[in-house]
């Protein structure tokens, strides 16, 4: 079975981890209080924790189909707001990658079934940002740039939420714009200016 190397690889990796500390696992029962939460793309090649050097207890992470902040998806909001309003994180990331099927996928004129609303969001990505997405001719360039602006835009969709809106007046809160670039390996800082954005949008998205 090829589950089997799983459990044997897990077997070694508690041995390793209780040499180093023989506490380690019941310090972990204790509880979490991640400093960062992360939002990302479900690829299989984008392994959130290990590309950030991160370990057990310093991440909370949710990851779906080209790294989604839909207002009405119940999944990523209950994500965002236990993260903010509970565990009181003080750093959110979203990121992209490069090479994105589902970026690809969604830009693609077929019946995808359930994907189809899921993937529309990207296609509404596109949408507002036509004009600089159409002047770009190289098809290659023009994804990579769609993966950049659709991670803005699920930002924008993070600060359009009443549980961070409150945080950015109670606290230090901060949303980061990233992509990763499978071909280098590289973690890439968009320098999305969040609190400019949030002025701007707030005229419109404003809770309170
Ligand atoms: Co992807």
């Amino acid at each position: 079975m090829t589950t089997n190397r799983i459990f044997k690889n897990n077997r070694e990796w508690t041995t390793r981890q209780l040499a180093k500390d023989k506490d380690y696992f019941k310090n972990l029962s204790l509880g979490q209080a991640p400093e960062y939460l992360y939002i990302g793309c479900s690829d299989s090649r984008v392994a959130a924790e290990s590309l950030m050097g991160m370990e057990p207890g310093e991440v909370f992470v949710h990851r779906n189909i080209a790294n989604l902040v839909p207002n009405n998806d119940l999944n990523v909001m209950s994500v965002i707001n236990y993260a903010v309003g509970y565990l009181k994180v003080n750093h959110i990331i979203v990121c992209g990658h490069y090479h994105c099927g589902g970026i690809k996928l969604a830009m693609q004129s077929s019946d995808l079934g359930i994907l189809n609303p899921w993937l529309r969001n990207v296609r509404d990505v596109f949408r507002t940002h036509k004009s600089e997405l159409t002047e770009i001719k190289d098809e290659e360039l023009q994804y990579k740039r769609l993966v950049e602006l659709n991670v803005q835009e699920q930002c924008m969709n993070i600060l359009k939420t009443a549980v961070v809106q409150k945080a950015y007046r109670e606290r230090n809160i901060h949303v980061h714009g990233w992509v990763f670039d499978i071909h280098s390996g590289k973690l890439i800082d968009l320098k999305i200016d969040f609190r400019n954005l949030l002025e701007e949008i707030m005229e419109i998205y404003r809770l309170k």
